[in-house]
């Protein structure tokens, strides 16, 4: 005690942050203030819990790599040449779609895709910015003119589902959508080589 006593005089910065440690219990804080303070460090808690879960258990990142293509150029491409759009299964057995969004459609206009299995999506926008969504699905993503755009998802249901746009895009914005059939995984066994693109 005297010690620390003698070091207080002889330090004025140790004198001061005595004073600092000591202030909590100097300070009047009401009940009902400090209640709050719990329930604002619990919803901190509880949003920083859900975030680490979500990046860590449930690998929900933000996208990393970022992929640019020349959109006034698309017809072009390597990937997005007309006649390459649409549903592919690729030889590991894994099932992509190549979509062009333009005014006012995504490309092609029908697309048929089985239930029940990670499909990639990867769309480029040909003209201005889109945005590409199936309702009551998480298939939902910008389309940014000059990037491409990759998502991959699991449709858990077969039916009938548009692929709206909700992004403005123009005049004609309201009426870009285009159709999605999923199917069940054993319809999409015995028709898929009807249905593969490339
Ligand atoms: Cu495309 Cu709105």
């Amino acid at each position: 005690m005297d010690k620390n006593h003698d070091s207080d005089q002889r330090s004025p910065l140790a004198a001061e942050l005595r004073e600092l440690r000591d202030l909590p219990a100097r300070l009047h804080v009401d009940p009902l203030e400090k209640r709050w303070i719990y329930v604002a460090l619990a919803m901190v808690g509880t949003f920083v819990a859900a975030i680490l879960y979500t990046g860590l258990v449930k690998h929900v990142h933000p996208p990393g790599a970022m992929e640019t293509i020349d959109s006034a150029r698309l017809h072009l491409s390597e990937e997005f040449a007309e006649d390459r759009l649409g549903v592919a299964t690729l030889p590991d057995g894994s099932i992509r779609v190549t979509l062009v969004a333009a005014r006012y459609g995504f490309y092609p206009r029908e697309i048929r895709i089985p239930a029940g299995q990670p499909v990639t999506f990867r769309v480029a926008s040909a003209d201005v910015l889109h945005g590409i969504h199936v309702p009551m699905t998480n298939m939902a993503t910008m389309v940014v003119p000059g990037y491409v755009s990759t998502l991959t998802t699991t449709f858990p249901k077969p039916g009938e589902y548009p692929m709206l746009c909700n992004e403005y895009c123009g005049m004609g914005h309201d009426h870009m959508w285009s159709k999605v059939t999923v199917v069940s995984r054993e319809s999409w066994q015995s028709g898929t080589t009807q249905t593969t693109g490339r």
